[in-house]
């Protein structure tokens, strides 16, 4: 089959003129997009890789594509993982992973808590702040956890962003609206264990392992997996596949993220991270449908390895569920046991 691509390359672009250092922290370095080329190619399709850009409708339709994998996360505004899908559809080929509604509900953080909240997914209380002048704290409790509301890849969020006094909060949810050109959601803060889960299916959507990230040196409560963090992930967090918690919240953590895969509409694979509160409880903190894809570096590719899936298995699996989903190919390269 012939197969695109979609990809943002972190080399492709250059800085702006006065944007932070992780303006770029979301798109993916040319040996992560090589790793999943040769990967696909490994099962047999022919691989053209397209850059997501506005040259990337009129190649993917003069390149005669039958089949779109998308790893892009598009390029501006909160609908930019939805560009890829939507142009996708538009041009009738079919694609990897999740629609453009799903993408643009997931990236805005409150709207996927408003989406996923109720009897079966926890939210951290929390509300969205777009107005540096008009910050009102009143009726969270601190400490609060202040994040720009539509980013990924941890961009605005560092040890700091973790406030323990109003003063702080509000000094620093201010320069987030500026910094990042959007709206803050600030959370109270969860001080339990964290940890990332991998959810790969469609028809009957499974958990492929949970993740617990723990610090270090840092104490639980007061642990950020912040940007400093995952770029020195070696030194300062360790990996737990499977988690060590207890059955019951392992049982809870399983139903919080299928519940909330299900609600937001996802499809194929995501990764959905995941707080337990100071008694706990596990509580949605947020869903990537688009999740890392790095060989090394991915946290679920880190975690479908440690729960014994290879790189290799979990391309192959989101391709097929893709095809089947689709309709598009008869040839699987694995089974059929997580349609
Ligand atoms: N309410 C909260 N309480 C405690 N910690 C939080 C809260 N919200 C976020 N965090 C911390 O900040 C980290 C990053 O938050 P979040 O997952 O929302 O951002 P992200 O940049 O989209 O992440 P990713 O790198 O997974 O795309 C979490 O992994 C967690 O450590
Ligand atoms: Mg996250």
């Amino acid at each position: 089959m012939r197969l695109a691509l979609a990809v943002n390359r972190s080399n492709a672009y250059h800085p702006t003129a006065g944007a932070p250092d992780d303006e770029y922290e979301e798109f993916d370095s040319p040996e992560t997009v090589q790793a999943i080329a040769d990967t696909v190619s490994g099962f047999g399709h022919q691989v053209g890789i397209l850059e997501a850009d506005a040259s990337f409708p009129a190649a993917l339709a003069a390149g005669k594509f039958e089949f779109v994998f998308n790893i892009s996360e598009g390029l501006k505004g909160r609908a930019r993982e939805a560009q890829v899908p939507a142009v996708c559809d538009m041009l009738g080929i079919p694609f990897t992973g999740s629609d453009a509604v799903t993408m643009g509900l997931t990236l805005d953080k409150d709207l996927a808590r408003r989406a996923v909240a109720g009897p079966e997914v926890r939210v951290a209380p929390g509300r969205v702040f777009a107005h540096p002048d008009r910050i009102d704290l009143r009726g969270l409790r601190f400490p609060v956890f202040a994040k720009p509301n539509a980013e990924g890849s941890s961009k605005g969020i560092r040890n700091s962003s973790r406030l323990t006094s109003e003063a702080e909060a509000r000094s620093r949810i201010a320069s987030l609206i500026r910094e990042y050109r959007g709206p803050v959601l600030v959370e109270e803060f969860l001080a339990g264990a964290e940890c990332t889960v991998g959810v790969l299916g469609n028809r009957q959507p499974r958990v492929i392992g949970i993740m617990e990230i723990a610090p270090r040196q840092k104490k639980v409560e007061e642990f950020v997996y912040s940007l400093e963090t995952k770029r020195d992930y070696l030194n300062q967090v360790e990996y737990h596949v499977p988690p060590r918690f207890p059955k019951e919240t392992v049982a809870a953590i399983e139903k919080t993220v299928l519940a909330a895969y299900e609600a937001l509409g996802c499809r194929d694979f995501a990764r959905v991270d995941i707080r337990l509160d100071g008694a706990g409880v596990p509580h949605f903190i947020e869903a990537n449908p688009l999740p890392g894809l790095s060989p090394v570096k991915g946290d679920l590719v880190i975690l479908s390895k440690a729960a014994g899936m290879e790189y290799r298995e979990l391309i192959g699996r989101i391709l097929d569920l893709a095809f089947v989903r689709t309709g598009v190919a008869k040839t699987r390269n694995y089974s059929e046991a997580f349609v």
